[in-house]
């Protein structure tokens, strides 16, 4: 009989401690662009998170999780609002989709793996997420970013080399990337390229340069042949990424700042630098710089 008591007793426990995490919100939400949420998603998407997200991305979202210490690249805080690899401009905000896709393809060099997640349960999770950061997320009248339109690329497989070739114009030239990420070019050719004379460049060039962002720790812009590209495998997600830039950090967004032909060409260019990763021919390339 006591044994009963106690069976049943813990059983109670057990089930408040239970139904008290799924009852976590009492309430429906609008969220950014009208979207309606409802409470019970938001409570499953609690478990999920708490199931597989918290360890890295923290209780309270602040990126803190018990895993993150020793992480290169921090798990993102959630309680900013500011999201890196939206297919929208830089700092506007991301659409559902855009997180699914981070959530199926991971970000790639970092600790973020993919995730096999049913749909619903992204939903869920997603949602849940948005609730650490109330002051930007919460409200009929918050806004998504508007989306990137990918433009027809001009340059077909034919013409591949010739892309390639004004990507490097581009990136050395107008745009000037090295002057964060690297320069791919010998000095002479840079000079040229950048309308500097050869003794004003430096080394410098040749090194990748520290960035602030809005997390308040510094990062670094990849060096193409050497680190990951986080977000883009194809010429088509480059595209993507280059015209959206990454939120929160200095690489900027460049749709509107240089024309689509030429985000298209240094996306052909970049590529084509991603491509010499871990092969014997980076070395000769590397080389073919002094
Ligand atoms: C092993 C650690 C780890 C786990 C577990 C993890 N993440 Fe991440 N996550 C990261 C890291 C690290 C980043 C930051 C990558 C970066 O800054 O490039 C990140 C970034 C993100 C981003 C930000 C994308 C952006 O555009 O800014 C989202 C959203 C995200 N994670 C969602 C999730 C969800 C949902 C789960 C659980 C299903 C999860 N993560 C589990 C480590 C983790
Ligand atoms: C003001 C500095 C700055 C300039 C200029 C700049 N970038 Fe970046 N870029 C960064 C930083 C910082 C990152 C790393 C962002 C992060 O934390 O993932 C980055 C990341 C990237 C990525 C990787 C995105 C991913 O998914 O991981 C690509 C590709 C890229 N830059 C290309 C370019 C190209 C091409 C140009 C010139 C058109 C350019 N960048 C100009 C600072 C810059």
């Amino acid at each position: 009989m006591k044994r009963t008591w106690l069976t049943l007793t813990s059983i109670f426990v057990l089930l408040s401690f239970v139904s008290c995490s799924e009852n976590h919100f009492r309430e429906d939400k609008v969220f950014a662009g009208g979207l309606y949420v409802k409470k019970v998603d938001l409570n499953k998407g609690k478990q999920i998170y708490t199931e597989f997200c918290m360890p890295c991305h923290g209780v309270d979202g602040d990126g803190k999780g018990v895993a993150a210490k020793a992480m290169k690249v921090p798990p993102r805080d959630f309680t900013a609002g500011v999201f890196k690899f939206g297919e929208v401009v830089a700092g506007e905000l991301p659409h559902d989709k855009h997180l699914y896709k981070i959530l199926e393809k991971g970000l790639h060099g970092t600790a973020m793996l993919p995730w096999d997640l049913t749909e619903q349960q992204m939903y869920q999770v997603v949602q849940y997420i948005k609730t650490f950061a109330p002051q930007v997320w919460e409200g009929k009248d918050k806004k998504l970013g508007e989306q990137i339109v990918v433009s027809k690329n001009p340059y077909g497989p034919a013409h591949k080399q010739a892309a390639i070739e004004a990507g490097k114009k581009v990136y050395h030239g107008e745009a000037a990337c090295w002057s964060c990420h690297k320069a791919y070019v010998p000095k002479a050719e840079l000079a040229k390229l950048a309308d500097m004379s050869v003794s004003d460049i430096t080394d410098d060039a040749y090194q990748i340069k520290l960035q602030e962002t809005e997390w308040g720790f510094k990062n670094i812009p990849p060096d193409f042949t050497w680190h990951s590209v986080r977000s883009a495998e194809t010429v088509e997600e480059l595209f993507v990424r280059l015209s959206a830039g990454v939120g929160g950090t200095a690489m900027p967004s460049w749709k509107g700042t240089i024309t689509d032909e030429q985000i298209w060409a240094l996306s052909h260019y970049v590529k084509y630098l991603m491509d010499l990763k871990d092969t014997p021919e980076r070395k000769a390339f590397m080389k073919g710089l002094k």
